[in-house]
């Protein structure tokens, strides 16, 4: 089971774009996928048309007294699953923070599913807090969305220097430049040069596309209901990428 996080410390970048499309591409392409929707705002969960709902909420599913595989929802698509999140998750922090080893709870809930998922996705919310540190523990792969602004390679090298500090394992940390606008003359800038001079970012740009803002109107995946669209096309060759840098 290979573990992927959409992350980034700031918001509105493309996380959870890039996590519903790669999920969906992953499962179209045969992987039993799954979901994880950590963000309080639940927006994964209401693209792919599931009650944010939690029985017990979250507190439940950290304290165990709910396994994780319970609360799973089937999605409209073959081998898509998805783990909800309602607003119980803002305090996601708290309950973590109970914990006995808080930093490894998320790996530690996640071990289970072992064996019924090819892979998952964590859909995280932008912050940098006890979540993120279990996020990093728990995940092979963080995928870093990153709109092409200086201000945004900084945050990169930050979560870099942060990741390299961890205790045990680390994730391999893939960005990708996101809403790119080649009319911006920073962005084609950054993108050609960051782009080919720096190690860790892949060369699959997503453009801005107002197509991709639409999926909050279909509440489907462009890569479902424009899968021949240029924004698909990027999702995909994206998602052929991440198959193409596997570490292990
Ligand atoms: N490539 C794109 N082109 C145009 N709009 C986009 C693109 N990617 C995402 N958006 C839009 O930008 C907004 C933020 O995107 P998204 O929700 O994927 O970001 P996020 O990083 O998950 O945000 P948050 O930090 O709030 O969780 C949404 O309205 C989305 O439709
Ligand atoms: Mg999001």
């Amino acid at each position: 089971m290979k573990i992927y996080a959409t992350y980034n410390i700031k918001g509105g970048v493309g996380k959870t774009s890039a996590a519903v499309n790669l999920a969906h591409l992953a499962s179209a392409s045969g992987y039993r996928a799954l979901l994880w929707d950590l963000d309080p705002q639940g927006a994964a969960t209401y693209l792919f048309r599931v009650k944010p709902k939690v029985k017990g909420g979250s507190r439940a599913l950290v304290c165990g007294t709910r396994p994780l595989d319970d609360a799973i929802k089937a999605t409209d698509f073959d081998r898509l699953d998805l783990l909800p999140a309602d607003f119980s998750y803002r305090n996601l922090d708290l309950q973590l923070d109970d914990m006995k080893r808080p930093t490894r709870r998320i790996r530690q809930l996640l071990r289970p599913l072992d064996g019924e998922y090819d892979v998952v996705f964590l859909d995280c919310p932008p912050s940098i807090s006890l979540l993120s540190e279990n996020v990093l523990h728990a995940v092979d792969t963080l995928l870093v969305p990153m709109i092409p602004a200086t201000l945004s390679v900084r945050t990169l090298d930050q979560l870099v220097s942060f990741v390299g500090d961890l205790d045990g394992r680390q994730p391999q940390v893939c960005s990708f430049f996101s809403m790119v606008d080649r009319r911006k003359r920073l962005h084609c800038d950054l993108v050609d040069h960051l782009g080919a001079e720096r190690p860790g970012i892949l060369s699959t740009v997503i453009p801005s596309l107002s197509i991709v803002e639409q999926m909050a109107v279909h509440r489907a995946p462009v890569t479902v209901f424009a899968p021949h669209s240029h924004a698909a096309e990027c999702y995909e060759a994206l998602w052929g990428e991440l198959n193409e840098t596997e570490t292990d």
